[in-house]
């Protein structure tokens, strides 16, 4: 059965109203939120040609795998998992029901062609910069064509982001992520990023104020500027003059509605004064902040090419925590990264130590074709990089527990986001992201309260009204 494509426009309240769906899309994301963000866009995209969304991949005509480059076992998972598929797609074609596969996001960037030579099951390949072709392409999939759609124009880029509806949003709940910068210019050695994603460029002031504008009307509380270098966002405002990440989060605080405000990911290269002043300035900025780092050790950071030492970053956090004393920090961190000795890893247990974050992720470094630091030579041996990895770990989950024990007494504001699993109970979030559990049902999804904390779990806090 054909498609059908049209949308009628209502006149009075700009919304579409469409054609009863007739299919089923199936997405699974892997990695990072820009890829939870690019997913709920290419499902608004597919719902406006007839797909509806479903969570049961037997069921679905449309598989859609938005895929994470990021370390080698991402990458392999979703080969894995491809395979998984063959049964399913071979019992379909016997009934006669079509079952199309597609790969999305950094694996189908960085692979290509070479993702249907080695897993057949495919039908279509869409790199991340050309989701707005998406539409396109999988009507040429129903056509029996095989696609590989990454080419893309620098002009293009946002390009890919369908236009929201409201009916879309209110889906969703009271927080909203928004990408406003992608890509990456900084070439850390490790990171495929400036490859997949390629180079750093950002979205206009008033594409992102009309978007945020859109999902406050239709509910959002909390939005959370999304970039891979988002710090890095910069651009012409209404007055004329450039403006950087600062100068747009206080734009952004006059949306009405809009209570809550976060960014990530950040470099600490691109951390300027007025960004670190928009935290004492702005009472919506959230105080949380990610700020990787990597590496302790400034011979790493070097060979990381980071571009900063570690007693820069140290400095940059203390001008932070003088603009914004609640603030709690969170980062990433590289474990075994080529040519690490022992004493580069006391180096990053040194910072961890100084530092005392709220937050971290951390990683064992993994090879990854085509940057610099896979040809390095010393590549750390797996059971060292397991070792320290155990170690940092260790200490960043002590960090993180000790964090999350000293809120208890506190008074707070929290975000109401959904209902609790008992009865009664409603989840709120902290201005430091925790889960926020409320034993009675004393406000709506979207209110914010205040909160006394009364106990608190690894993550969780337990909370009475205040
Ligand atoms: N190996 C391990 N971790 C990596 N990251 C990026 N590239 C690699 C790699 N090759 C981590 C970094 C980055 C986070 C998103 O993923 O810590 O900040
Ligand atoms: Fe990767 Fe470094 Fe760019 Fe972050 S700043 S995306 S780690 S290259």
């Amino acid at each position: 059965m054909e498609l059908n494509n049209t949308i009628t426009r209502s006149e009075e309240t700009g919304e579409t109203s469409r054609p009863a769906p007739t299919k089923k899309v199936f997405i699974k994301t892997y990695g990072c939120q820009m890829n939870v963000y690019d997913s709920q866009r290419m499902t608004d995209a597919l719902t406006t040609d007839g797909y509806a969304q479903t969570e049961a991949i037997e069921d679905a005509d449309l598989i859609l795998f938005n895929t994470c480059h990021i370390r080698e076992r991402a990458a392999e998972k979703v080969y894995s998992e491809l395979g998984r598929l063959n049964k399913l797609k071979a019992e379909r074609a016997s009934n006669g029901r079509e079952m199309l596969v597609g790969v999305t996001g950094c694996v189908a960037q960085a692979e290509g062609n070479e993702i249907l030579r080695r897993s057949p099951v495919v039908d279509l390949v869409v790199g991340p910069q050309t989701y707005h072709r998406l539409p396109q392409v999988v009507k040429k999939a129903r056509a029996g064509e095989k696609i590989v759609e990454t080419e893309y124009a620098i002009e293009d880029k946002f390009e890919h982001l369908p236009k929201l509806e409201k009916a879309a949003v209110r889906s969703r709940g009271v927080t909203a992520f928004l990408t406003v910068q992608e890509g990456c210019d900084k070439f850390c050695t490790f990171c495929v990023v400036p490859y997949t994603r390629g180079s750093e460029v950002s979205r206009p002031v008033s594409q992102i104020v009309a978007e945020a504008e859109r999902l406050t009307e239709a509910g959002v509380r909390e939005i959370t500027l999304l970039g891979q270098n988002v710090n890095a966002w910069h651009g012409e405002g209404p007055d004329g003059k450039e403006w950087g990440l600062a100068q747009l989060l206080y734009r952004l605080a006059e949306v009405p509605g809009l209570a809550r405000l976060r960014y990530t990911t950040s470099h600490p290269r691109d951390m300027d004064v007025d960004l670190i002043a928009a935290h004492r300035d702005l009472a919506s900025l959230m105080p949380y902040l990610h700020l990787p780092v990597q590496s302790g050790s400034d011979r790493i950071l070097k060979a990381m090419n980071r571009k900063h030492t570690a007693d820069e970053y140290l400095r940059l956090i203390e001008r932070i925590r003088e603009a914004r004393l609640d603030i709690a920090m969170s980062g990433d961190f590289i474990v075994g990264f080529p040519g690490e000795t022992d004493e580069d890893f006391e180096a990053t247990m040194r910072l961890i130590r100084e530092v005392n974050y709220a937050q971290a992720f951390s990683f064992k470094y993994s090879q990854r074709p085509g940057t610099p630091g896979a040809d390095m030579k010393f590549q750390v041996e797996e059971h060292v990089k397991d070792e320290r990895l155990q170690q940092l770990q260790a200490l960043l989950m002590q960090q993180q527990h000790a964090f999350t024990a000293s809120r208890i007494g506190m008074e707070m504001n929290a975000l109401i986001e959904k209902p609790g699993r008992k009865p009664g109970q409603i989840v709120g979030r902290s201005p430091w992201l925790q889960p926020v559990i409320i034993d009675e049902n004393v406000a709506q999804i979207g209110d914010i309260i205040k909160v006394r904390i009364m106990s608190a779990g690894p993550n969780s806090l337990y909370a009475e009204p205040a």
